[in-house]
């Protein structure tokens, strides 16, 4: 029976545990042995890899993290690791990689492929959704579900004072996260790394409005942007006179209940991985765009930074 392992790498997400359960069912019913590599790239060099089967992956699926670990592996950075992590796959006779993850850790593993031909599928599983070539990454959906119910608590707070609430989203350098939530939530202000800003030109209609009976503000800012959110809430105060709070939302946008949707991608993203790898398809990424899912090539999809969303950044103008 051929040998194929799976591992998550850089941050987790909700959704990688129901990933990896249906990795092992599904490599089963294909006639596979199925493999775990523990903490990432880190565990490939240290040789965590274990055989696994259907007791594995009991009572996972409705657990956000990743019952195997990640990590940001920076030795696997370096040749020298990179050709051990390659005799520890060998010694085991695991001929297929599937790797859940961001781009960065798709670039280290074109690497291993181009030097030592390790079979591999990537899938992209990044609560940020910053991966070019695939509109979804596992695990937005339940990030954006969790900043949904953050934003609506903190609503019947902000809305029993007279107060603006800075809340931050993570994201790294996009603002997908905030943005949809600004859309999705009926926030006032929304601040992304990818659009300029001024605050001075909100300034009038915000005082205009508390005038007019306005009580309180939303405002969702990405963690990328050139300010701090506690500088924005100091804008508040200043300028617009109105008390302000701050909320970091922090990594509680990483954990949490897979969504429905989430659960499905993740099933989705395994089988046409494992699919895609049996069918030599070995050096890819499956991607979901609005043509379905794709397999991209490595180069396509780490050769440049996404860009948002047009149609969405076009209704940030209206807003
Ligand atoms: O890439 C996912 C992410 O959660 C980003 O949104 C955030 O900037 C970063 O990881 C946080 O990294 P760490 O968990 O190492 O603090």
């Amino acid at each position: 029976m051929k040998r194929i392992a799976i591992l998550c790498s850089g941050g987790d997400v909700s959704g990688m545990n129901p990933a990896l359960k249906h990795f092992v069912e599904y490599s089963l019913q294909k006639d596979l042995t199925p493999y775990f590599i523990y903490d990432g790239f880190e565990g490939l060099i240290d040789n965590k890899i274990k055989k696994v089967s259907y007791c594995d992956v009991s009572g996972i699926i409705n657990r956000g993290g990743t019952k195997i670990g990640s990590a940001r592996s920076k030795r696997f950075m370096q040749k020298e690791y990179r050709e051990i992590a390659k005799q520890n796959l060998d010694a085991l006779n695991i001929e297929m990689l599937v790797v859940l993850g961001g781009d960065g850790s798709f670039r280290g593993l074109d690497i291993f492929y181009k030097e030592t031909g390790t079979k591999f599928c990537g899938i992209p599983a990044t609560i940020d959704n910053d991966i070019n070539g695939t509109d979804y990454s596992l695990g937005v959906d339940t990030a954006l579900n969790i900043i949904k119910t953050s934003i609506d608590a903190i609503r019947d707070t902000a809305s029993s004072f007279r107060r603006a609430f800075v809340i931050e989203t993570m994201g790294r350098d996009c603002g997908y996260l905030a943005l949809v939530s600004h859309l999705t939530s009926g926030s006032e202000l929304c601040l992304i790394p990818e659009k300029e800003y001024d605050l001075k030109s909100y300034e009038d209609k915000f005082k205009s409005e508390i005038k007019n009976g306005r009580r309180y503000f939303i405002a969702i800012v990405s963690e990328g942007i050139k300010q701090d959110s506690i500088e924005i809430a100091k804008w508040f105060e200043e300028k617009i006179g109105i008390e302000s709070r701050v909320s970091i939302l922090g990594h509680i946008q990483r954990g949490g209940n897979p969504t429905i949707y989430d659960r499905l991608m993740a099933y989705k993203f395994i089988t046409y991985a494992v699919d895609g790898m049996l069918d030599d398809k070995n050096e890819s990424v499956i991607c979901y765009t609005k043509s379905g899912f794709e397999f991209k090539s490595i180069e396509e999809v780490t050769s440049k930074t996404k860009e948002l969303d047009s149609e969405l950044l076009s209704y940030l103008d209206n807003t």
